[in-house]
């Protein structure tokens, strides 16, 4: 086992060693700009995908040209799924993983107002740069409620 490891540790190339050194440098700097919250949920995210058979849905492209979808299961006015796809960068994927969140058990009027101030002080806020990315998570939220609403309670089938 110990000469196992040393072996590779022996392996190890500069190159190893050189990335392993940025990767670490990276992650300094990504913990000086985003919070732990903003890091875990970008890193390992809730809710990520679609739902087949969706009665809500909403897709949004954002004023940085990422775009956001929502889908959403609702049943008598009450949200009891919803996942998110984004093509954004990680602080909207950590924005689509805790609205997503948010809204589970909510019924329609409670999820109208879900707002991106609510995604933000969950995360303990975003970098000045990265607020319009709670934005388009808000309002990817909101054009699925009102998809549904206008659709009736067939909605959106996929
Ligand atoms: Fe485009 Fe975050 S969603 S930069």
């Amino acid at each position: 086992m110990g000469e196992g490891r040393k072996v590779k540790n022996d392996d190890k190339t500069d190159l190893d060693t050189f990335v392993e050194e940025i990767e670490a440098k990276i992650l300094e700097e990504e913990r000086e700009i985003y919070t732990e919250r903003t890091l875990k949920e970008a890193n390992d995210p809730k809710n990520l995908g679609k739902i087949k058979g969706a009665n809500g849905f909403g897709k949004v492209t954002g004023p940085c040209g990422d775009t956001m979808q929502i889908y959403l299961k609702i049943e008598d006015d009450k949200i009891t799924d919803s996942k998110f796809l984004t093509d954004g960068c990680g602080s909207s994927i950590a924005c689509g993983s805790v609205i997503t969140e948010l809204v589970r058990g909510k019924s329609i009027e409670e999820a109208l107002k879900v707002g991106d101030k609510d995604i933000l002080s969950i995360l303990g806020g975003l970098p000045e740069e990265n607020l319009h990315c709670s934005v388009l998570a808000a309002d990817t939220l909101r054009a699925a409620i009102e998809d549904y609403i206008d659709k009736g309670k067939g909605g959106y089938k996929k």
